[in-house]
């Protein structure tokens, strides 16, 4: 874990309610997530990783309530304070050739850092995403032009399959040996308990330290207690107790 000053590059509106965050400083892009420091408030608030690299991170985040409420008005220029270097993430290793990458909203931005690795590694790369409505739709022309197989749901119809991503997966039927998932939680259960074969899901908690002290994360699972932040927040399928 490293705490550095990052200067805000650019704070945009991107979809409905969603900002990309490009933050430029000289600190490690490891890491699953950072912890963020925003004006005013005691508790920094986590956000995955969507890509990093020459000195940049991009991250992609959700005004749902005051904290990003407050960093959705900070301007290009601000310096903000980042723990860096969080969490356990994705293991592209687990993958032996053909990947699928199954997102529900903003579960999609460690996905597409995800998909990175496991392009440089040669792997085949099927990526699934839902949203609620097309408005909300991120990342969609990016992971187009990675992947090797693209596929959307939204649950209005207004864009690719109607309803959820269960349904474009359904529809899809993508081989794959091993797949990666990220969203709420009732779409991770049901994406979990669809998808045969091994795979992977990122689990999301209210965090407090985010570093692994304060106990603050933890959750049971079928191997006993784990805290979010530093023993996940991704975890084996297996491991889960939905
Ligand atoms: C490891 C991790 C990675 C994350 N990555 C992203 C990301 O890439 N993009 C993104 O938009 N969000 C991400 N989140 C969620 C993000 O941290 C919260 O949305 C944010 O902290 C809310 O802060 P707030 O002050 O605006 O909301 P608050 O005022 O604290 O809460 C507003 C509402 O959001 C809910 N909420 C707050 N924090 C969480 C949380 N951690 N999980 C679920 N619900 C929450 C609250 O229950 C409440 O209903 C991530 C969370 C974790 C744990
Ligand atoms: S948030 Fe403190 S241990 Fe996870």
């Amino acid at each position: 874990m490293i705490k550095q000053n990052y200067t805000i590059a650019e704070n945009k509106l991107v979809a409905s309610d969603t900002y990309r965050l490009v933050l430029a400083g000289k600190g490690t892009t490891d890491g699953e997530f950072v912890h963020l420091e925003i004006p005013g408030f005691y508790l920094r608030r986590p956000l995955s990783v969507c890509d990093a690299e020459d000195g940049k991170m991009m991250l992609l985040y959700k005004t749902v309530g005051e904290g990003t409420r407050v960093l959705a008005q900070q301007p290009a220029g601000t310096v903000i304070s980042v723990l860096e270097g969080l969490g356990k993430g994705f293991d592209a290793d687990a993958c032996k050739g053909k990947a699928l990458l199954v997102a529900g909203g903003l579960g999609a931005a460690p996905l597409y850092l995800l998909a990175k690795k496991l392009k440089a590694q040669g792997k085949k790369v099927t990526v699934v995403l839902g949203f609620n409505k097309k408005e909300e739709i991120v990342l969609e022309q990016e992971f187009k032009a990675l992947c090797d197989s693209f596929a959307l749901a939204t649950l209005d119809g207004s864009a690719g399959t109607k309803g959820f991503v269960t349904d474009a997966l359904k529809a899809l039927q993508p081989e794959y040996d091993y797949f990666y998932t990220c969203g709420p939680m009732v779409m991770m259960k049901a994406v979990c308990s669809l998808l045969e074969g091994p795979g992977e899901a990122s689990l999301e908690e209210r965090m407090g330290c985010g570093a692994g002290f304060c106990y603050g994360c933890s959750i049971q699972t079928a191997g006993g207690p784990r805290r979010v932040c530093k023993d996940g927040p991704v975890f084996k399928k297996e491991e889960i107790l939905w």
